[in-house]
């Protein structure tokens, strides 16, 4: 698809065609693209859990006060950030060593200066970090969905402790953003909320 349309038919979902499957072959094929979403020192801070059991998913809507989208949705998606993700740095360029592209002193520098970079800065930091990343990936993510054929909508409307219990969410990620995912009930959309025009949300120094 055209960028532009694909921006442009992105909407936020107001409802899904109940009853559509989705399958980790679909979702796979979305991450995929997924994957090539930035992340500050390539440390890929952002997780998913992607629950398409119906069982599942309907305990996920009660943590959700209930919202009928959660029920419609094909799956429902729970993006999160590791606030430790420097503590990957290690594994992560470990195969950039084997390949010879820098050596072992060298990837042990970049395990210092990230060490440095976040412990530094602090815990706050660190989940601005987690949030910061994760929230990049969940818009790639309702992107690369759109063009596959997908509808999503981004959700802050939930429990995250109970989420997080259900789930068993690990305390190092971070909880970012609920996303679901289907074939949009176009009859239920809404209008296009304004948009403000560029000159005032851009300033150009
Ligand atoms: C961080 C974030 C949280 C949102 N939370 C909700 C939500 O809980 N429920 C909902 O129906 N829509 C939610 N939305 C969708 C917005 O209402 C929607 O993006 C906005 O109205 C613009 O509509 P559009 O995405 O169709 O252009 C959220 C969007 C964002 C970015």
């Amino acid at each position: 698809m055209d960028f532009r349309q694909l921006i442009e038919q992105r909407r936020s979902a107001n409802n899904f065609v109940q009853g559509v499957p989705i399958t980790e072959t679909d979702l796979k094929a979305i991450f995929d693209d997924v994957k090539y979403v930035p992340t500050a020192f390539n440390l890929q801070h952002p997780h998913y859990f992607a629950v398409i059991d119906e069982a599942k998913k309907e305990q996920v809507r009660e943590a959700a006060y209930g919202q009928y989208k959660v029920h419609s949705a094909s799956a429902v998606i729970i993006v999160t950030g590791d606030r430790y993700a420097y503590q990957q740095t290690e594994a992560i360029n470990q195969g950039m060593r084997d390949l010879g592209i820098i050596n072992e002193s060298e990837l042990q520098d970049l395990v210092k200066e990230n060490t440095n970079f976040y412990e530094g800065r602090g815990e706050q930091f660190m989940k601005e970090e987690a949030i910061r990343n994760a929230s990049l990936s969940a818009m790639m993510f309702m992107l690369a969905a759109k063009n596959r054929g997908w509808d999503t909508c981004p959700m802050i409307g939930f429990d995250r402790n109970k989420v997080r219990e259900l789930l068993q969410i690990p305390h190092n990620q971070e909880i970012v953003l609920m996303i679901t995912i289907g074939k949009e009930k176009t009859e239920s959309r809404r209008l296009r909320g304004y948009r403000k025009p560029v000159n005032e949300f851009v300033q150009f120094i």
